[in-house]
């Protein structure tokens, strides 16, 4: 089979590592891809959200299967746009249509979309310029802290959380007017829930479903979970807290009720679920869909899977995913990301990066790097995860670690507490 992966970071460099691994993959191409996915395919200088672009090389590269990496060409419709191609009826496409993706892509459609099927998440409202009032109304039926989200895209920013109820008001009346754009054109306003995050990803045809092991990123970019917010700096695989239980609750009250409503909302989906969970003593609620896999969860999901996932996405592809059993390593996976100095704000790039090749313990995905002749250079805020597997956390952070010690770039950061609070 021929397939092309869409996307350039982290998450892609390990899609593709694990897809390279498959006796049914014949050539991988990666649009554009970055320094490391050039080692497990050929990248391709195609921008994903030139639909155009990207159906013309279907056609001539005889793609069998497209793998979608990031959220914006599925919220802008990039299935829609292939499958409107005639000749192209029989290539497979992993993630959903315009219509599935505005779980992403639209926190009022997510929401409304969970009140309607009973899947439990925060109370809500949303509001507009034109009722304003009863968004200040709703604040004040609120506890604090306030929780602020842009309906639309906003590149994970448009998430606000405030302690003072008078500074909500007036950051909504900021959002409105264009704090984030036309994302925040609408706002949805929720109840904040007290407890721990973590996310589950399911890889579901519309109608079966799998799942696939749970992890918990660390987002801020300080030690101790302080300071800005970033892409993800690191995260691990499985959840502890996470036990059979509490995964139970999570298929039963979010999952199966998720993919049943799509079908009852005649929504079709083939894709990923990425779920973003908060366990409030020991009941799951939705903070957040995504209709794509994590960055840089993939990197600690894709090392645990036991299974030829090209296998897996013709199934999911071509409806036929109830007849896969995927298996998932007990190993524990850690990845570490190594940021740009500066990073989430300003940074330099084109730094030189060493040792990568002398890795033996880890395993290094890419994210924001370049080839340039023989040399790997920093090309983005995140570089390179340090991915690790263990038979506990300590053992497989320790080899993460030992393996950072060997790497290095001018202005390198990265946190040295990833799992800290799980240990
Ligand atoms: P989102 O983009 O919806 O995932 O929100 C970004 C982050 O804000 C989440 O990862 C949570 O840490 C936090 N958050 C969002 N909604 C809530 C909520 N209702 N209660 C508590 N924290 C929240
Ligand atoms: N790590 C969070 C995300 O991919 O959205």
């Amino acid at each position: 089979m021929n397939i092309l992966l869409l996307g350039s970071g982290g998450r892609e460099h390990a899609l593709g590592w694990k897809m390279a691994q498959s006796p049914l993959l014949k050539k991988l191409f990666i649009a554009p891809g970055n320094g490391g996915t050039a080692e497990v395919g050929e990248n391709v200088d195609l921008n994903p959200n030139d639909f155009p672009s990207v159906i013309s090389f279907i056609r001539s590269r005889s793609i069998d299967g497209v793998v979608v990496g990031p959220e914006d060409p599925l919220v802008n419709g990039i299935r829609d746009a292939i499958e409107s191609e005639s000749d192209l009826k029989d290539v497979w496409i992993i993630g959903p249509g315009r219509a599935g993706a505005q779980l992403e892509g639209s926190k009022e459609f997510a929401k409304d979309f969970m009140q309607r099927h009973a899947i439990p998440t925060a109370r809500y409202g949303t509001f507009t310029n034109d009722n304003i009032s009863e968004g200040h109304s709703f604040l004040d039926t609120l506890e604090a802290p306030f929780v602020l989200k842009a309906d639309g895209l906003a590149a994970g920013k448009g998430v606000l959380i405030i302690d003072d109820r008078e500074k909500a008001k007036s950051e909504l009346t900021a959002m409105l007017n264009g704090k984030f754009g036309a994302a925040s054109a609408k706002v949805v306003i929720e109840e904040f829930l007290h407890g721990i995050e973590l996310s589950v990803f399911v890889l579901t045809d519309g109608t079966s479903y799998k799942l696939l092991p749970s992890a918990k990123d660390y987002k801020r970019i300080g030690e101790g979970d302080v300071g800005l917010n970033t892409g993800g700096m690191g995260a691990i695989s499985p959840v502890p807290f996470a036990n059979e239980e509490f995964l139970k609750k999570v298929e039963e009250r979010i999952v199966a009720p998720t993919v049943n409503g799509l079908k009852t909302d005649e929504i079709p989906f083939c894709g990923f679920l990425f779920i973003g969970l908060m366990n409030v003593n020991g009941a799951p609620f939705v903070i957040e869909y995504n209709v794509r896999m994590g960055d840089p969860e993939t990197e600690v999901v894709m090392p645990r899977l036991d299974t030829d996932l090209v296998a897996l996405f013709r199934a999911a592809g071509t409806n036929q995913l109830h007849s896969e059993n995927p298996i998932f390593k007990t190993e524990t996976a850690v990845t570490v990301m190594l940021v740009s100095g500066g990073y989430p704000e300003a940074y330099e790039k084109g730094k030189e990066i060493s040792g990568v090749e002398e890795i033996t313990e880890s395993r290094v995905f890419h994210a924001g790097t370049k080839k340039e002749e023989s040399r790997l250079i920093t090309n983005g805020g995140r570089v390179l995860a340090i991915t690790s597997l263990g038979s506990n956390l300590d053992e497989a952070l320790n080899k993460s670690y030992r393996s950072i010690d060997q790497i290095e770039f001018d202005q390198m950061n990265y946190r040295k507490d990833i799992g800290f609070d799980l240990r």
